[in-house]
């Protein structure tokens, strides 16, 4: 009879670009001040991609680090999962130019498309890939570029976004199961609230869908906001109860940096323990599929992560989608 297969997380890794933007720095550049972004948000800087980079060098950049920590060959990575909403082009998948990059040319790659709960969608989809038997090591990106989609000139949302990228190893293994648990959830009667309207089959490019400022992130902040904190509070329960465990349980939580107070009220709501929420979106801004990864990758080198201890992870983002998984981090 076949060995049941579990998942080992063998590292992470992460990369912001350098070149940081502050909310002094966009006062500049539309009617806003740091005293709004701060009170509203939380944020007071975020990173932004050099003119010569585009996503897939971010990608890489995390992966790299990723791949060294792991000490494993490129050569042994079968499958390449990208999730990112700002792809180095509409076709192919950023994560085709990874695999260049990386020179990982025994991976599969293909890119998945689920906005700021991308990370999460991806963890999924490498547990379902490598318990399935298909695949055995698999590299996961959560990486944007947002400000190549980022209507400079629209105060709503600019102050929002940032650039990066995280990463994170897995294989398979016959005792260890460090994906303890996942839930996912989609709703797209709410795709109107936060997308990109145009650049797709429904509204291809034209000069009039560019003069329109069409192909930039659009968003009804206030709707987004209701469901982020009740999805996320649902997903934080939902992975819990999957689990069997509960807050005890769990030693740190890494919630989707898109806004301090959704941030906190989704913790009062989830009724999760306040100080054991991480929290970087001060420095970065919502890197939509990045933050989650990167503030994993952040608070494991900070010392705030220990080995053996239990992560819960929880996204929100544009679909609508939501999810969250719990993670054992032991490497
Ligand atoms: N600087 C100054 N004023 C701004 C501004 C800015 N950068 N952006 C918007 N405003 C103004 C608006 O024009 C509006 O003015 P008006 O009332 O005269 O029309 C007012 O501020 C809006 O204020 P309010 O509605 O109270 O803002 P808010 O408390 O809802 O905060 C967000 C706005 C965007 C910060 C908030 O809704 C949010 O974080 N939503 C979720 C966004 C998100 O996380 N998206 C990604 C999910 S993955």
């Amino acid at each position: 009879m076949d060995k049941k297969v579990g998942v080992k997380i063998l590292s992470s890794g992460s990369y912001v670009p350098e070149k940081v933007l502050t909310n002094f720095d966009l006062e500049k550049m539309v009617e806003t001040s740091d005293e709004w972004i701060s009170t509203r948000t939380g944020i007071k800087e975020r990173r932004i991609l050099d003119k010569s980079q585009t996503t897939s060098d971010l990608a890489y950049n995390a992966a790299v680090k990723a791949i060294e920590k792991a000490k494993i060959s490129v050569d042994d990575i079968d499958l390449i999962i990208v999730a990112t909403i700002s792809p180095d082009a509409p076709m192919p998948s950023t994560a085709c130019y990874l695999q260049k990059k990386l020179k990982a040319f025994n991976a599969v790659a293909f890119d998945i498309s689920a906005a700021c709960s991308g990370f999460i969608y991806g963890t999924t989809m490498a547990k379902a890939f490598i318990t399935s038997g298909l695949y055995k090591k698999v590299l996961v990106v959560g990486v944007e570029a947002l400000s190549r989609v980022t209507d400079w000139t629209d105060r709503n949302t600019c102050v929002l976004f940032g650039d990066g990228a995280g990463a994170m190893i897995f294989e398979a293994s016959e005792t260890e199961n460090d994906i303890v648990s996942t839930y996912l959830g989609a709703d797209g009667t709410h795709t109107k609230i936060l997308n990109i309207p145009a650049g797709g089959a429904t509204l291809p490019t034209t000069q009039e869908t560019v003069e329109q400022r069409l192909h930039f992130v659009k968003m009804v902040g206030k709707e987004v906001f209701k469901v982020a904190v009740s999805k996320m509070a649902l997903a934080v329960n939902k992975a819990q109860e999957l689990a069997g465990l509960t807050d005890n349980d769990i030693n740190l939580y890494i919630p989707h940096q898109a806004n301090l107070r959704i941030i906190e009220a989704v913790a009062k709501k989830a009724g999760v323990t306040k100080e054991k929420v991480y929290v970087n979106v001060h420095k970065y801004g919502n890197m939509s599929a990045a933050t989650t990864i990167i503030a994993l990758d952040e608070a494991y080198r900070e010392g705030r992560i220990k080995k053996g201890d239990l992560v819960e992870l929880v996204a929100f983002g544009a679909g609508l989608t939501w999810g969250a998984c719990i993670l054992k981090i032991n490497f």
